[in-house]
């Protein structure tokens, strides 16, 4: 079956640029984001880790770390990582799973045999630092992926572990946030003493609070 949100992700080792890769030890106390590519040497996934390279000092801010997968032999991405920092300006800074034997893909499910026997879909998953599945995103090949908005989900994630908050569309870091409808305005005037706009009983909009990360 499929795997759900809630779920505890599967380990997995396998092959990586970075060398051997045991999924639960590389992951240790932080949050990963585990994303797929469908082949190597394709303009959008070149674009891609590009950008996810540049993008280290927020993953390292929000504790999280990254780690790609293709589904061809590790000498074939070793060749592609030169065209990646030749093409994008930047050097991968993070392990890219050789998945040459499918393992990792079909344990997660990331080949959709009606889109491509053979090849992974654009697979993201956000797996928290207990090895919990939080998000998963799918898209088409063609689609490069916004990696912006899977950071903005990040910051969603921690920010609501942390209080009794819920974020409300397109809400980005810093931007007003929603009191639990299961929160009491009892305990919300604890909880909130800046206080809220109460706009229905069961929508009541208030800063962001201070407890954020990871
Ligand atoms: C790409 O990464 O550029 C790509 C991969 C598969 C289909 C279309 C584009």
């Amino acid at each position: 079956m499929a795997l759900q949100l809630g779920d505890t992700v599967p380990n997995f080792v396998q092959e990586s640029t970075a060398g051997p890769i045991d999924f639960y030890e590389y992951a240790g106390d932080s949050w990963v984001i585990l994303f797929s590519h469908p082949k190597d040497f394709t303009p959008v996934c070149t674009t891609e880790l590009g950008a996810v390279a540049k993008l280290k000092h927020e993953f390292d801010k929000r504790n999280v770390k990254v780690i790609g997968l293709s589904v061809d032999s590790l000498e074939s991405h070793m060749g592609w990582v030169g065209d990646i920092e030749e093409t994008q300006g930047v050097k991968l800074n993070f392990p890219l799973i050789a998945d040459h034997d499918r393992k990792v893909a079909n344990l997660y499910n990331m080949i959709h045999p009606n889109e491509d026997n053979v090849f992974t879909v654009r697979s993201v998953f956000i797996v928290d630092p207990q090895k919990k599945l939080r998000l998963t995103i799918t898209y088409p090949a063609p689609t490069g992926r916004n990696f912006d908005e899977i950071l903005r989900v990040v910051d969603a994630l921690q920010l609501t572990d942390k209080n009794k908050v819920a974020t409300p569309v397109n809400w980005k870091h810093g931007e007003d946030v929603i009191i639990l409808p299961s929160v009491s305005n009892e305990e919300a005037k604890n909880l909130f003493p800046e206080g809220w706009v109460e706009k229905k009983p069961y929508l009541r909009i208030t800063k962001q609070p201070e407890k954020v990360g990871s």
